[in-house]
C-alpha cells in the first residue's frame, strides 16, 4: 500500500516541481532586480534629499549682504563661550545700532514693495496690505471723513465720558471686542531685556 502510495504521488509531485524550477529560477531573479531597484531608488532619493535640505551654501545677494553686516559687527578675537555679546556685537557700536538699523533697511524695502503698481490677487494677504498702505496714505480721503470713523470706534467701545455718550463699561465685551476686533491687548506686560546703554545688565 506504502509503496503503491509514495509510487503514484512521486510522479504526480516531480511534475510540477521539474516544470516550474524555471519560473521558480525566474522568480528569484525577478525579485532580487525588484529590491535591488528598490534600493537603488531609496539611496536616490536619499541623496536627493540630503542634497538639497539642510543650509545653503550663502550665495545670494541678500545672504553675502547679512554676512557682511555681521563680520563688521561682531568681534572675532573675543571667544564666544566667554562673552557671546561681544563676540557676535562688539562692534555694532562703531557702527549704527544693529536692530535699529535692520528695521529701518526692512521699512524702505516693505515700502518700495508696497508703492509699485501690481495687480495682486484679490483677497490675497499681499492685496490687503496693499489696500491698507493705500488707504493709510490717503490723506484726502482720511481729511474728508473726518473724525466721523473714530468717533464710530469710540462709541462701539463703549463711548467716552467726555464726549457726553458714556455707558458704564461692560468689561467683558469690551475686552472681547479690543482682542478680537481690534487685535489689542489692553494690559501691560513686562519682559527682561539688555538695557540700551549696557547690554550686559538685564533691564524690566
Ligand atoms: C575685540 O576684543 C578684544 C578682546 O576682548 C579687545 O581687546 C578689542 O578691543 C575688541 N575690539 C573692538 C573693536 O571692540
Ligand atoms: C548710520 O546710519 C546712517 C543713516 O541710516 C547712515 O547714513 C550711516 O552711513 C550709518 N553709519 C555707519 C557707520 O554705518
Ligand atoms: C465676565 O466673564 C467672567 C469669566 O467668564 C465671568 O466670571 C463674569 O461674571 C463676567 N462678567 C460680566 C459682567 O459679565
Amino acid at each position: 500500500m506504502g509503496t503503491l502510495w509514495s509510487q503514484e504521488s512521486t510522479p504526480e509531485e516531480r511534475l510540477p516541481v521539474e516544470g516550474s524550477r524555471p519560473w521558480a529560477v525566474a522568480r528569484r531573479v525577478l525579485t532580487a532586480i525588484l529590491i535591488l531597484g528598490l534600493l537603488l531608488c531609496f539611496s536616490v532619493l536619499l541623496f536627493y534629499n540630503f542634497q538639497n535640505c539642510g543650509p545653503r551654501p550663502c550665495e545670494t545677494s541678500v545672504c553675502l549682504d547679512l554676512r557682511d553686516h555681521y563680520l563688521a559687527s561682531g568681534n572675532t578675537s573675543v571667544a564666544p563661550c566667554t562673552d557671546f555679546f561681544s563676540f557676535a556685537c562688539g562692534r555694532a557700536k562703531e557702527t549704527n545700532n544693529s536692530f535699529q538699523e535692520l528695521a529701518t533697511k526692512n521699512k524702505n524695502r516693505l515700502r518700495r514693495i508696497l508703492e509699485v503698481q501690481n495687480s495682486w490677487h484679490p483677497g490675497s494677504g499681499e492685496e490687503k496690505a496693499f489696500q491698507f498702505y493705500n488707504s493709510c496714505m490717503d490723506t484726502l480721503a482720511i481729511e474728508a471723513a473726518g473724525t466721523g470713523p473714530l468717533r464710530q470706534v469710540i462709541e462701539e467701545l463703549g463711548g467716552w465720558r467726555i464726549s457726553g455718550k458714556w455707558t458704564s463699561l461692560n468689561f467683558n465685551r469690551t475686552l472681547r471686542l479690543l482682542m478680537s476686533q481690534y487685535g489689542h491687548f489692553p494690559f501691560f506686560r513686562a519682559y527682561l531685556g539688555p538695557h540700551p546703554a549696557s547690554p550686559h545688565t538685564p533691564v524690566i
